[in-house]
């Protein structure tokens, strides 16, 4: 097993809160010398030759989770599913659940305007359908709540297969929620915004959820966003 495809393993167990594994010796094997543990047999990260159809197919009429009970419609994701780009949100709202695609509604909009605007200001020529938009959830949580831990866990799942199947060349989390289904992390996100991390080797752009900048008294952040959005697109398009 290859350096990275180990470090992929550490993290997805990582991510799944198990964070020791042991290496199993075969009965005629000496113990490892070393103090270091190595596993053997993990299973597969994601289905081999995953697809974001199979994915879809896998999800089915989901009931994991408590959130099946209120939703219409099953968020999947929208965009071009061979993006080098993807947006994560944290869940859909009222009209993503009606239309069952993300970011459709008044943050949405916002989202669609700053993706047009920065780039075509920047002269990067893409536009919000060339990126891939989904969400860490893909059930409406009632009165749009954030998720919780347990339901971000199960769905996160569907997210990560999501990333991997489309291998982007960066990721961009919206807001809290994305950034703690993404990177296990406590901080605030006045801390980790504008600033780059890693999700399994990918780079993770962290800025402010778009419905944190529809309040108005958040000029600020709406500056912080753009100037985002600005570092990421360079990155991913020059
Ligand atoms: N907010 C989100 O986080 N996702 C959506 O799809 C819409 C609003």
């Amino acid at each position: 097993m290859t350096t990275n495809a180990l470090r992929q393993y550490l993290e997805y167990y990582r991510d799944l809160g198990i964070d020791s594994v042991y290496r199993r010796s075969a009965p005629s094997e000496p113990a490892p010398s070393a103090a270091v543990s190595i596993p053997v047999v993990l299973p597969d990260l994601a289905p081999p030759g995953d697809t974001l159809p199979a994915i879809l197919s896998d999800i089915g009429d989901c009931k994991r989770c408590r959130l099946h009970e209120g939703r219409k419609t099953i968020v999947f994701g929208s965009g071009n599913e061979r993006s080098s780009l993807v947006f994560v949100g944290e869940g859909p709202g009222a009209d993503e659940d009606e239309q069952g695609l993300p970011f459709v509604g008044r943050a949405g909009q916002l989202l669609t305007q700053m993706i047009n605007n920065t780039a075509a200001k920047e002269g990067i020529p893409i536009r919000r359908e060339d990126v891939y938009i989904c969400n860490v959830v893909k059930c409406r949580p009632p009165e749009n709540r954030t998720p919780l831990p347990d339901e971000m866990e199960i769905c996160g799942e569907f997210l990560f297969r999501q990333l991997m199947a489309i291998k982007p060349k960066a990721i961009c989390a919206l807001g809290a929620t994305a950034m703690k289904a993404l990177l296990n992390t406590k901080e605030g996100i006045t801390k980790s915004r504008g600033r780059w991390h890693k999700w399994r080797g990918i780079p993770v752009m962290i800025t402010y959820h778009p419905s944190y900048l529809l309040r108005q008294y958040n000029q600020q952040a709406r500056r912080e966003a753009w100037e985002d959005l600005k570092t990421l697109l360079h990155y991913v398009y020059d």
